[in-house]
């Protein structure tokens, strides 16, 4: 099924959590999100199934059951139908730290996961970074994580180092990792060519950068 992608809104923080304490059960303290969409270094986005929706909150406000009931009631002030939420499978995240994008966060539901959600997003990260003028992105990744490194490795990714015992829970060190300069010609082809590849297999048009 198509992904889409969007800027996350303060209605996905929800779902977003319930990703985020699947993917990450050990975190503390929990990220929060509310304050995230307020931090003016942070961008979040989030990945959504085309065409496939959650049942809206709104829906079980009992005053939009009372505009349900009384639609004969012209008098009745007119209430907008609720629109369904969008069914989220995953979220990612950078801070804008000077010239350099920090991928804060990348997850995806477990049960959608190997269906190309995670590299999609971390496509989108770039095209922001390359919009937001950045020279390239970091991240933190946990030393025994190899399917997230593989992910960041495929897009040019390279380890810069380890901070000792950095994750709290269980004292797992961190693994550096960056791209190189993105504004290079040779990243730019690179990541072209990584692109039209993803496009070509996942049927997922992508946003020309
Ligand atoms: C890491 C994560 C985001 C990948 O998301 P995903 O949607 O399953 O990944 P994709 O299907 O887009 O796969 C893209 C690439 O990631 C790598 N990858 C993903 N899952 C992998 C796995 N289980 N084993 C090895 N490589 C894996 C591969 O390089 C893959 O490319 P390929 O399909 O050509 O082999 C997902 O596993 C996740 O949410 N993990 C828990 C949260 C987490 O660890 N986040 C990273 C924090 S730094």
């Amino acid at each position: 099924m198509p992904h889409v992608i969007h800027p996350m809104r303060k209605e996905d923080i929800p779902q977003v959590s319930e990703i985020d304490r699947e993917a990450f059960p050990n975190q503390w303290p929990p990220p929060n999100y509310k304050n995230e969409l307020q931090n003016q270094i942070a961008r979040y986005i989030v990945a959504c199934e085309e065409g496939a929706a959650v049942a809206p909150e709104r829906a079980k406000d009992a005053s939009c059951i009372i505009y349900r009931l009384l639609p004969w009631l012209k008098s009745y002030p007119s209430s907008p139908a609720p629109q369904p939420e969008p069914y989220i499978v995953g979220f990612a995240g950078i801070w804008v730290l000077a010239d350099e994008a920090h991928v804060t966060n990348i997850a995806v539901r477990k049960s959608c996961q190997r269906r190309g959600v995670g590299e999609l997003l971390l496509i989108y990260l770039i095209d922001l970074a390359q919009k937001l003028k950045n020279t390239n992105l970091t991240l933190e990744v946990r030393a025994s994580n190899t399917a997230a490194q593989s992910l960041y490795r495929k897009y040019g990714f390279i380890e810069m180092g380890v901070r000792r015992a950095y994750y709290l829970d269980n004292r797992e060190d961190a693994v550096i990792m960056s791209t190189e300069n993105i504004h290079t010609d040779s990243y730019q082809a690179f990541y072209r060519q990584m692109k039209e590849a993803y496009a070509l297999r996942w049927d997922n048009q992508l946003p020309v950068s």
